[in-house]
């Protein structure tokens, strides 16, 4: 018997599933939401955990295999441990993964290792007390620095790190965050500024290219690239010449996009499918769901969603427009 597998109407393979679990952020960075949160969804739009698990199971059943809670903040939802430890027990998730800010990642890693998370990805974008607190209105740098060194003790691993490279902001500190890459042994990823902010404050001038994070690197670390197939991966990976632990990510969206090979589609915490970061319209499997579907009928509905994937994000035709739900409300 051949494998399930998702496929869009380009042809890819559909194997990741990023589920966001709650619209709510304790964080306020510019890049993502910088004038606070829109307006709570009634709790009762948004799926239970017991709703999650079941269209988790679907999904799983039709070959995704990595599945990554992200928000707004995942661990702003309550007893997310609950939700990781169901999730943890289907057969045929070979990745279960969070991101996070981290905030509380030091009180519970432990726990979150314990209910069965494999790996966390930790946002930092800043390793200057002045600068983080700029970029992400809050003054929290050293609780977010415990948090990736309990995340390491306790095996969430392997951690990535994402910084958001923005022009003016910390662009200068690229090489600074490499060599923390090196003393931790961790992977870092740099990633271009997205017209995904609430703010609408993205310009084309901010971005700071993946060349020029790369070179920014380069001047004090060789990098070389690491070898293999590059698959659906967003960032182009790069290990030091020196051979010094730690690893390099580059995610490139605007200036190298990645789409051809995209194997992502996305749920939202109140039900509905995102087939890319940058969609225009969205599909309510909450409102199939709660209609009293079979499972087939279900199953049936997330396959014809899928034929509707963009082949495609539009950031640079003149012709884009930004999607009206910002990165805290999809989950990066
Ligand atoms: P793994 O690489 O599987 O560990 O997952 P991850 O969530 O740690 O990293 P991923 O590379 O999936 O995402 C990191 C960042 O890349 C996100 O926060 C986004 O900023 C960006 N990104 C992720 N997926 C996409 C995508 O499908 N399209 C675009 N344009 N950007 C993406
Ligand atoms: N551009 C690029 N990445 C973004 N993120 C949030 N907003 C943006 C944006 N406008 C990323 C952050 C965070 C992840 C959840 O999404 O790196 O780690
Ligand atoms: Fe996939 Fe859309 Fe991201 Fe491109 S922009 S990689 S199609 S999710």
């Amino acid at each position: 018997m051949t494998a399930p597998v998702l496929k869009d109407s380009y042809g890819r393979a559909i194997r990741d599933l990023r589920v966001s679990v709650t619209d709510r952020c304790n964080f306020r960075c510019f890049y993502c939401l910088p004038h606070g949160e829109p307006p709570a969804a009634p709790k009762e739009l948004m799926l239970t955990y017991e709703e999650i698990e079941y269209l988790v199971s679907i999904f799983v059943s039709l070959g995704i295999e990595k599945v990554r809670l992200t928000g707004g903040e995942p661990m702003l939802r309550r007893d997310i441990e609950t939700l990781v430890a169901k999730l943890a027990q289907i057969p045929g998730i070979t990745d279960l993964a969070l991101t996070t800010n981290a905030f509380n990642l030091h009180e519970r890693a432990a726990g979150l290792k314990a209910a069965g998370l494999d790996r966390v990805t930790i946002s930092l974008d800043s390793l200057k007390p002045e600068v983080f607190k700029q970029m992400t209105g809050v003054d929290v740098l050293d609780r977010v620095l415990a948090g990736i060194h309990a995340a390491q003790r306790v095996g969430l691993t392997p951690i990535k790190i994402n910084a958001v490279i923005v022009r003016g902001h910390n662009e200068d500190e690229v090489a600074d965050m490499a060599a923390f890459a090196r003393e931790h042994d961790i992977t870092m990823r740099f990633i271009e500024y997205m017209p995904l902010d609430s703010g609408h404050g993205w310009s084309r001038e901010q971005v700071v290219s993946g060349a020029e994070i790369r070179q920014g690197v380069n001047e004090r670390f060789l990098l070389v690239a690491k070898g293999g197939e590059r698959g659906s991966d967003t960032s182009t990976r790069y290990r030091f010449a020196d051979g010094a632990p730690g690893e390099i990510g580059i995610i490139a969206p605007v200036t190298e996009p990645f789409c051809g090979a995209c194997s992502r589609i996305r749920l939202t915490a109140d039900g509905q499918i995102r087939t890319c970061l940058f969609s225009k319209v969205e599909h309510s499997l909450r409102d199939v769901l709660r209609s009293g579907a079979t499972r087939s009928e279900i199953i049936a509905y997330i396959e014809g969603v899928m034929l509707k994937k963009e082949p495609r994000h539009y950031i640079n035709e003149t012709f884009f427009e930004q999607p009206a739900r910002t990165m805290s409300l999809i989950g990066g």
